[in-house]
């Protein structure tokens, strides 16, 4: 089934009987496909209420404010080199021991992680990261990486001199989302259902003139972080790396 509608999407989403689709639990310990049996991102129930608990605790260490502070620094110093910024600077706020290779064994974890698909490179990156961090601190590294870089790079292309950096960042968010659907299995029948949504950040009955881009818009009720039982834990911390990485490019 496809979800296009916001309403239905937010009743789905807060519904318990919609669970993310499961992962294999017999991945060899410290491969990928082990990494996604362990993490909130991909369990239910109790055993994710703890596992979310865990990241929601560890991100409240942190200050967005520092955050921004920090990838606008550090974008500024690269002279504009920002991939790998908001990943080297979330990273380091975890406690994180990163060296100069390590944002792309993120990269490459994130890609395995996301999508269970096996490769040597992925295997590699994972273990490194282990050798690193602890599966919460890693789990907030591979679940921003990819979703934050695309928000950056989607933002960049609609911005417009004089922009102002939030309300480009939230009409970005809206229209133009980073990451496209999520996915949930109905229990009671076995149904997947995806949701769509760039089509339910579109609804006519929620977002007027749909698929105008309007930064003057403000924050509007998009669902590009998720809704309802298990949404991202840390759209502050998103927004506040990409919005110190364009304060350090854009003039
Ligand atoms: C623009 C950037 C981001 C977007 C659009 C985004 C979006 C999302 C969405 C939609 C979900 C829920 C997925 C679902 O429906 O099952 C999610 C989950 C999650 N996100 Fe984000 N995210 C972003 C950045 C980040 C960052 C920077 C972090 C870490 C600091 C993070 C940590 C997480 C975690 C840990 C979960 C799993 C939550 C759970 O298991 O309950 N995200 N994110």
């Amino acid at each position: 089934m496809l979800i296009t509608r916001h309403a239905e999407a937010e009743a789905v989403l807060s519904d318990p009987r919609y669970v993310p689709p499961p992962v294999r639990q017999d991945g060899a310990e410290g491969t990928p496909a082990w990494l996604r049996a362990q993490v909130s991102r991909f369990s239910t129930g109790e055993e994710h209420a703890a596992r979310r608990r865990e990241l929601v605790e560890l991100l409240n260490g942190l200050d967005p404010g520092d955050l921004r502070e920090q990838a606008r620094a550090m974008t500024a110093e690269r002279g504009g080199d920002w991939r790998g910024v908001p990943t080297t600077v979330l990273g380091a706020a975890l406690g994180v021991a990163f060296g100069v290779a390590d944002t792309g064994a993120v990269a490459d974890a994130a890609a395995g992680y996301l999508s269970g698909e096996q490769s040597p490179g992925a295997d590699a990156a994972v273990a490194k990261l282990l050798s690193l961090a602890g599966i919460p601190a890693i789990t907030l590294l591979l679940q921003g990486h990819a979703a934050t870089e695309a928000l950056i790079e989607t933002a960049l292309e609609h911005a417009e001199p004089g922009d102002d950096v939030d309300a480009l960042l939230h009409e970005t968010l809206r229209q133009d989302p980073p990451l496209k659907a999520t996915r949930r299995l109905d229990t009671r029948t076995g149904d997947e259902v995806t949701i769509d949504l760039v089509a339910c950040n579109r609804d006519p009955d929620v977002f007027a003139e749909p698929l105008r881009f309007d930064p003057a818009r403000g924050r509007t009720p998009h669902l590009t972080f998720g809704h309802g039982i298990r949404p991202c834990p840390a759209p502050a911390h998103a927004l506040a790396l990409a919005a110190g990485v364009l304060e350090g490019l854009l003039p």
